[in-house]
């Protein structure tokens, strides 16, 4: 059983089922559970509905709103709800205790005497498990009937169904052996294939996921500030990141800039562990740091913007090409996109917006200087600059010299993916900024950042 059916939750429950196994996903929306009995998702994700579709349709995936209904005949019960971040940067935890309380309460009313395993799948702080122990123990019931697992999740959006079934490692934290050898059996088919397995502690497994996205960020963080550093100094931060790959230690990934990080896992994780290291009297500087960079980042192309016009940008118009916080997704979790458009907006200009997936953004619905277009033209038409924010696939082959024609003069394109290379779009005719290898021919050098 998998309880909570957000993209970690219904991911898993889904691979699960295509391992043949038999799994009930569990959410109390009943709006979203009508959607998922449609075989439809309730997010884009690549590949995932005709998974959802092939597991329903075999009767290994079924949907509930109550964990009591196929309690007694499950083994192993995922525990998947969301741990939103609350304005102090400690995760909310409610959702998982609320699912935990009621899982014993359901064990107890039942009269369970089999064992049975209990999984965090959410990243939660460290100590969450043992706290969870604590409660089993309340209510009298053993480590023999109930084991407490940690599980952490490193799929990405956007692959997550590829993620599932060729993970780099997976990680279960656990002090009872029983159980990790049932969690080893049910991945054992990825673990044939040579996936790595660590059992470790409940402790090391809950930290080993907020250490994974930390340092990730910090990869982010790090590349952002050394493409800012390149502006400044007439380097290429395309040529960095390559040189930087190709040291085995260092490692290929991570290591493209861009407009900060966002989604629902990195600012809120690195948020989480600063939070968890002050209560413990840690002061965790380098993460810290990566996070005043990331919100940093978030800004730094607006800097740009009100230097080229003299910090009058009333009346003028942006295309935003990207509004997702990376491809394949349609989520606009901690986007960057949110951080530009609300500048922008602040500041009188006009913003047309256009991305493949996302097709509204109610904090801007009732502002008349924001729209949503129907594609990449539309948006471009009549506009003063475009600013491409989110890598998708269709913004690499747009036809520059037809976005340039339809603009007003002059026309900029601030690309902060590096999508073009500054040639390419200085040749259709546009005033280039592209992150990390060239600045606006008028721009004066900011060195502060933001
Ligand atoms: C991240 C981790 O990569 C997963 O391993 C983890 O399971 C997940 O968080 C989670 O904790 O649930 P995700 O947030 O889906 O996955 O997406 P990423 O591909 O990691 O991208 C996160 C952000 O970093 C995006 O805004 C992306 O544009 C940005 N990014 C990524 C860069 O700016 N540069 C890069 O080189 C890579």
């Amino acid at each position: 059983m998998v309880v909570g059916t957000g993209y970690v939750g219904l991911v898993t429950g889904t691979c699960l089922a295509d391992l043949g196994n038999f799994v009930t996903c569990v959410d109390s929306d009943l709006e979203k559970l009508k959607v998922l009995e449609e075989c439809k998702s309730p997010f884009y994700e690549p590949g995932l509905e005709e998974r959802l579709k092939r597991n329903i349709d075999a009767g290994r995936l079924t949907f509930t709103s109550s964990i009591r209904d196929t309690f007694q005949e499950t083994d192993i019960f995922f525990n998947a709800v969301g741990t939103p971040p609350q304005e102090s940067g400690e995760s909310d935890l409610s959702y998982v205790y609320s699912v935990v309380n009621e899982f014993f309460d359901v064990y107890k009313e039942l009269g369970c005497q089999d064992f049975k395993i209990l999984v965090t799948k959410s990243t939660v702080p460290v100590g969450t498990g043992q706290e969870i122990i604590s409660i089993r123990d309340s209510y009298g019931i053993s480590d023999d009937q109930v084991a407490i697992v940690s599980n952490p999740e490193f799929l990405r959006e956007g692959t997550a169904i590829y993620d599932f079934f060729h993970p780099d490692r997976i990680v279960i934290g656990s002090s009872n052996e029983k159980a990790l050898d049932v969690a080893q059996e049910l991945y054992s088919p990825l673990y044939r294939s040579e996936t790595p397995i660590v059992r470790t502690s409940l402790q090391t497994s809950e930290l080993s996921k907020y250490a994974s996205n930390a340092f990730l960020a910090t990869k982010i963080s790090f590349i952002n500030e050394m493409a800012n550093l390149c502006e400044l100094m007439g380097a290429d931060v395309s040529d960095i990141s390559k040189i930087m790959g190709m040291d085995g230690r260092i490692g290929k990934y991570f290591l493209h800039p861009g407009p900060g990080y966002g989604g629902s896992c990195f600012p809120k994780d690195t948020k989480a562990l600063v939070h968890l290291s002050e209560k413990l009297g840690y002061d965790l500087k380098v993460v810290s740091a990566v996070e005043v960079v990331n919100e940093s980042q978030k800004k730094r192309v607006m800097s740009y913007v009100l230097d080229y016009f003299d910090h009058d940008i009333a009346g003028k118009t942006f295309a935003l090409l990207g509004l997702s916080f990376k491809p394949n997704t349609d989520d606009v979790r901690e986007a960057s996109s949110l951080t530009i458009i609300e500048l922008l907006l602040k500041y009188g200009a006009k913003v047309k917006a256009f991305d493949p997936e996302v097709k509204s953004l109610t904090q801007f619905e009732d502002n008349q200087n924001f729209s949503i277009v129907s594609d990449s033209y539309e948006a471009a038409e009549l506009s003063d600059a475009i600013i491409l924010v989110t890598e998708w696939n269709t913004f690499r082959e747009l036809d520059l010299i037809r976005l340039k024609a339809s603009m007003n003069h002059p026309s900029l394109f601030f690309d902060l993916r590096n999508v073009y290379s500054p040639e390419k779009l200085s040749d259709a005719g546009f005033e280039t900024y592209v992150i990390g290898r060239k600045l606006l021919s008028s721009s004066q050098k900011i060195t502060q950042n933001g």
